[in-house]
């Protein structure tokens, strides 16, 4: 077996953090079990490209636990838990990752994963399913799955052109993943990285949050608690309008902008903090991103335009405008919560991965049979996924009875 990683000597360390995690991934590790029974994976290879954390690490020892042939790679640069990838190497499996990495580590890892032909790719973004497509017309792949809003974006507009060469279920999609994920995990792990790269006090501060979304939501509701007063940018009406409801201040970026102490952006979009809004912005201001991609805030201008930079601490730098404003960047513009703290909490990935292994073994089993679309996850499973969650919380609800079933379906009787 071979891999890439920081430091193998962390493997013990990166055995307690697995250990952590599967003690609050009680759904995952019940679905561990029953496909260590029936292997559904066997003799297949399986390609990740996610973000490597004690969770992930979970989710790939289910996959080989199912029977399939893992090949680990990162999926953002500044995501990897060295610890987590040096138990999972240590214990045979192929990763191809660490923290840290450049942009072209991070595309030669990418290369390896496929130069191992996988016949199931499993991505969060996109960017392993857009090399496939871009760079390795030959790969006979049965279908994929895909974890985040970005990558569903892009692989739809694939599907739309009509060049997506195999089936991809769309796990972002689920209930059981994106109301809980990308709101009450974001939320937290987003706020969580702000906190670890600065120590700022939330409480008090103006922080303007762009994209109300599930993420954005999740991210206002957090900084709300904790004593923020919230204004929401938005593009979308609807979303616009259920943040006002909601009791958030709406504005537009370039009014936030003179206003905000801390700018959270999660969009999915690009140039959303622009170099002109930075210019109006007060000093002291703190930018950071919780969207997929690193292109939400305009990092490339500022780093170009700015007279003087330097990192105070960790994940957090310095730039001194050319109106001789200090402005803040964490995590380099990338998503805050893995780059500077340890990404989504255990017992709601529990919840996202339990979906993409169970969207894997369903690819493996039907893929062939399925055309080259974007496929949601059965409502079935998500439902499924739901129930394990409450019994694991020892949470039990009702049921409709058969008169009440009845009720619901008809139209004649009403007051
Ligand atoms: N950090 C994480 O761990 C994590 C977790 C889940 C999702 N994500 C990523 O976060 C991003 C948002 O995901 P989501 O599920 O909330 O998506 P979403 O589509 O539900 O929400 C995005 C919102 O941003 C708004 N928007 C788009 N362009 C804008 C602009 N220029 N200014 C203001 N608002 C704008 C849209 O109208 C939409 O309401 C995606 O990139 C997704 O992949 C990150």
């Amino acid at each position: 077996m071979d891999y890439k990683i920081k430091d193998i000597k962390l493997a013990e360390q990166g055995e307690r953090q697995l250990e952590w995690a599967e003690a609050h991934m009680p759904v995952l590790m019940a679905i561990r079990k029953e496909l260590s029974a029936s292997r559904p994976l066997k003799g297949l290879k399986v390609a990740m490209l996610l973000h490597v954390t004690k969770e992930t690490g979970v989710l790939a020892r289910t996959v080989a636990a199912a029977g399939g042939e893992v090949f680990l790679g990162g999926s953002n640069p500044l995501s990897t838990q060295d610890d987590v990838a040096a138990a999972l190497a240590n214990s045979g499996m192929c990763v191809y990752a660490w923290k840290g990495q450049s942009d072209s580590d991070y595309e030669r890892n990418m290369r390896v994963i496929l130069d191992a032909r996988p016949d199931v790719v499993m991505d969060d973004g996109a960017d392993l399913h857009a090399m496939v497509h871009k760079e390795y017309g030959k790969l006979r792949i049965i279908g994929g799955t895909e974890e985040t809003t970005t990558g569903i974006t892009r692989l739809k507009s694939m599907e739309e052109e009509k060049v997506l060469r195999y089936p991809v279920i769309a796990v972002n999609n689920a209930y059981t993943k994106y109301l809980f994920d990308n709101r009450y995990g974001t939320g937290q792990s987003g706020v969580d990285g702000v906190i670890r790269a600065t120590n700022i006090m939330i409480s008090g501060k103006v922080a303007a949050v762009a994209g109300y979304g599930w993420v954005g939501r999740g991210v206002a509701m957090r900084l709300h608690g904790l004593g923020a007063r919230v204004i929401v940018t938005e593009v979308n009406p609807f979303r616009a309008l259920e943040a006002v409801m909601d009791g958030y201040e709406v504005r537009k970026m370039s009014e936030a902008a003179k206003n905000a102490d801390l700018f959270i952006t999660a969009t999915g979009d690009k140039n959303v903090i622009t170099p002109e809004h930075m210019l109006s912005m007060k000093d002291g201001a703190i930018m950071a991103n919780v969207g997929h991609f690193d292109v939400e805030i305009d990092v490339r201008e500022l780093a170009k335009r700015a007279k003087k930079t330097r990192l105070i601490r960790e994940h957090l730098r310095e730039y001194t405008l050319q109106n001789g404003r200090r402005i803040y960047l964490l995590a380099e513009g990338r998503l805050v919560n893995l780059g500077a703290a340890e990404g989504h909490p255990s017992e709601v990935m529990d919840l996202s991965f339990a979906n993409q292994a169970l969207a894997a073994v369903h690819i493996a089993k039907d893929g062939r049979g399925l055309d080259n679309k974007v496929y949601e996850v059965s409502r079935e499973t998500d439902e499924r996924i739901a129930r394990l969650k409450l019994g694991s919380m020892g949470i039990g609800i009702d049921a409709l009875t058969a008169e009440q079933k009845e009720y619901m379906k008809q139209w004649r009787y009403g007051t």
